[in-house]
């Protein structure tokens, strides 16, 4: 055979086995015997061997798996990967579908069709196909940057490796949870413990686990699977709705979940979740709760997107799952932000499927509050990822001699006193860097994924370096590479350690000297400050001197800073006095401070590419079309600032109907009048 005969002979092999592998694996409908399929994939593999470069993306000899890298390479999303808003009741269910009626001007009383899906308890995962080929996979990461984990999906039986149709998009992107059932779950366990290995904690555990594998091998012998719920054609539309758009998927090899249903009004969307909250038992995966998607894709685009969820669909979680068992101890545990929570040591129960053996109790006051004691017998319940939590105590059954359970004055990690403050249920230790629970917990935030995102610098290494002195507080971390080079115990030399992977880890501290003021921000662990309000704080002061300048003043006039911090949007009182407290601690100062000096704050920077960046537009009067605060959200989506008030730094104008006062002042300073549907126009023609 000549090179371009067995080109297209592994051609026809990958197609036919990928054929094979769907009504195997995915319809459960064999139409060969397995001697025959094991002959094809012997074809297959001979003849790759007698022309390795021929070897296909999408060849079937990958579902095995191949050998190890060294680390995952970084993927950026072409669309942020976004999280659901939840609820937990109907009536926060209620109140969602209002908000999307109010947004899209739809009567209160029309229906909206929703698709309802299972949410299923696993991972999500990026899929790319190009010409029908599966190329590249990636995880989630922090929504904009996953890492690439093709060779491990690879080996995921039921994602097909070519799409079955031709019709399909030459360019696609397919989105979906990768997940492990729970029968595979519990005898992967079970072979983990006779080998006295660590079991996983749950089926989405023992997923992400197999699925984060630099070695793909061991992947491939972890059964994993893979539900797809979303896609998107890089050059036009796939589907008119979210149903039509599950239908295509399907056609294209991969797999849906079976329980999805078109609820046309809120009564059966009621039911279904009634009816599959019943059925959640009985299936061999977990699901959390349903997700309602609005059916009609156009309308969710319109939608569009708040924070990082889109408005478009909700994730109705079901009711936790709850079991009965004893309080064996309680301890207490010191938080990041050095929040001391008690946490209940429990006698194993299993609960929901999953064995539970300890339970927050939050706080002093929620203790008080149930009087949870020592040998008490509790209900526990768990919902989802959430952390197990007691319910109540069953005082029936309380021992005679049990005691009132005491809080204590002082940290259990490092023995300071304890700070309250007032209005705050939580006590905290404010010893920070000075506390070691503390102190490591800040650094593991800090080069975390979402932070600084250094990689190849674990928990356990930071642990380590801690523990050996090496590194205190982040500044620390930067100056680790000058330290070591005259270490008489060079990292290189170290267990697990070598040239290359020593040298990896200063290339990749290397990396981020230049950092970005809001990831800065975030990286800092300031209580509450989450990367949107990082994104804030960083927006409103742009440079990380300004930042600094007005919390120093902090120490002078706190309530002039405390004020300017409420003024921005987002930042409420609590958070702001949570920025101002954190800065008072001369401890934080000074870790910033030392921290300065080895990293380079690139300041915040806006997209400045939009249509309408650096405008700002004020909306008047009562539009016909759309919301106000859909109006708000496209404006936004092009760059600009929505004023309230009109003056001369306005833009122009968006006057609606019955426009008064706006308008008048618009007209008196000679700013641009726009009606509802020029804007329309000039929205429609940015897209
Ligand atoms: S739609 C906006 N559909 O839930 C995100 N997500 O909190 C679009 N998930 O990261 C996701 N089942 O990992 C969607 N049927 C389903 C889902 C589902 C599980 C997960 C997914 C996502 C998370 C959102």
């Amino acid at each position: 055979m000549d090179r371009a005969q067995a080109a297209k002979e592994l051609e026809r092999l990958a197609k036919l086995i990928a054929h094979h592998d769907y009504q195997y694996f995915t319809l459960a409908n064999p139409e060969i015997t397995d001697e025959q399929y094991d002959a094809l994939r012997r074809q297959n593999q001979e003849l790759e061997a007698q022309f390795p470069d021929l070897r296909r993306l999408d060849s079937p000899s990958l579902r095995i798996g191949s050998p190890v890298s060294s680390q995952f390479d970084k993927v950026k999303h072409r669309k942020p990967m976004l999280s659901l808003d939840n609820v937990f009741n109907e009536r926060e269910f209620v109140d969602f579908e209002k908000r999307l009626k109010r947004f899209i001007k739809m009567p209160e009383n029309a229906e909206i069709f929703m698709l309802a899906e299972p949410k299923i308890d696993g991972l999500s995962a990026s899929l790319h196909y190009q010409d029908g080929q599966f190329v590249l996979g990636a995880t989630r990461g922090d929504g904009q940057e996953g890492e690439n984990i093709t060779a491990n999906l690879r080996t995921v039986r039921d994602l097909p490796l070519r799409l079955l149709s031709e019709e399909a998009p030459k360019n696609l992107e397919v989105r979906g949870e990768v997940y492990m059932k729970i029968t595979d779950f519990e005898a992967i366990n079970e072979q983990r413990r006779k080998q006295n290995e660590q079991v996983f904690a749950n089926p989405r555990n023992a997923a992400a686990g197999s699925l984060r594998q630099l070695d793909s091998t061991i992947t491939a012998e972890r059964p994993l699977h893979f539900f797809a719920y979303y896609a998107q054609d890089l050059e036009g539309n796939i589907a008119e709705t979210q149903e039509e758009l599950l239908q295509k998927l399907q056609s294209w090899g991969f797999v849906v979940n079976p329980f999805h249903k078109l609820c046309k009004a809120n009564i059966e969307m009621m039911r279904y979740y009634q009816e599959m909250e019943n059925a959640r038992d009985t299936l061999n995966y977990e699901i959390d709760g349903l997700v309602f998607k609005v059916n009609d894709l156009h309308l969710q685009e319109r939608l569009g997107v708040v924070g990082r969820s889109p408005r478009h669909s909700i994730a109705f979680k079901f009711a936790a799952e709850q079991a009965e068992t004893i309080v064996e101890d309680i301890i207490l545990q010191v938080g990041r932000t050095g929040v001391i929570t008690p946490v209940a040591v429990l006698r194993p129960v299993i609960v929901g499927g999953v064995t539970v053996s300890r339970a927050t109790l939050h706080n002093e006051e929620e203790i008080r509050r149930k009087d949870v004691r020592i040998q008490d017998s509790v209900i526990v319940q768990r919902a989802g990822d959430v952390i197990p939590q007691v319910v109540r105590v069953l005082t029936s059954k309380r021992p005679n001699d049990s005691k009132v359970y005491h809080f204590t004055e002082r940290c259990p990690c490092c023995n300071s006193l304890l700070h309250q403050t007032p209005g705050q249920v939580a006590k905290r230790c404010l010893n920070g860097f000075g506390c070691e629970d503390q102190a490591i917990q800040r650094l593991i935030h800090f080069v975390g994924r979402e932070a600084l995102n250094i990689d190849g610098l674990g928990e356990k290494h930071v642990a380590k370096f801690y523990a050996l002195g090496l590194v205190a507080t982040p500044a620390d971390i930067f100056s680790l590479e000058e330290r070591n080079k005259a270490s008489s115990e060079p990292l290189e030399k170290w267990e697990g350690w070598g040239k290359q992977s020593a040298q990896n880890l200063w290339d990749a501290i290397n990396k981020v000297r230049e950092l970005s003021l809001d990831k800065l921000i975030y990286a800092l662990g300031i209580p509450q400050v989450g990367q949107t309000t990082a994104k804030l704080l960083a927006k409103h002061f742009s440079t990380f001197e300004r930042f600094l300048e007005a919390l120093l003043k902090a120490h002078q006039n706190n309530l002039a800073v405390h004020k300017e911090l409420m003024h921005i949007e987002g930042i409420g009182h609590g958070m702001a006095r949570d920025i101002v407290d954190f800065f008072e601690q001369k401890h934080n100062l000074q870790m910033v401070e030392s921290l300065l000096k080895h990293i380079n704050v690139i300041p915040y920077e806006e997209n400045n590419n939009l249509l309408l960046s650096g405008k700002t537009v004020v909306f008047t009067g009562s539009l016909e079309h759309i919301s106000r605060s859909e109006a708000k959200a496209q404006a936004e989506k092009l760059g600009a600032k929505v004023g309230s008030a009109v003056s001369s730094h306005t833009t122009f104008v968006v006057a609606g109907k019955d426009a008064g006062q706006k308008l008048k002042a618009a007209n008196d300073l000679g700013i641009k009048i726009l009606d509802e549907e020029a804007w329309q126009e000039m929205v429609s023609t940015a897209r």
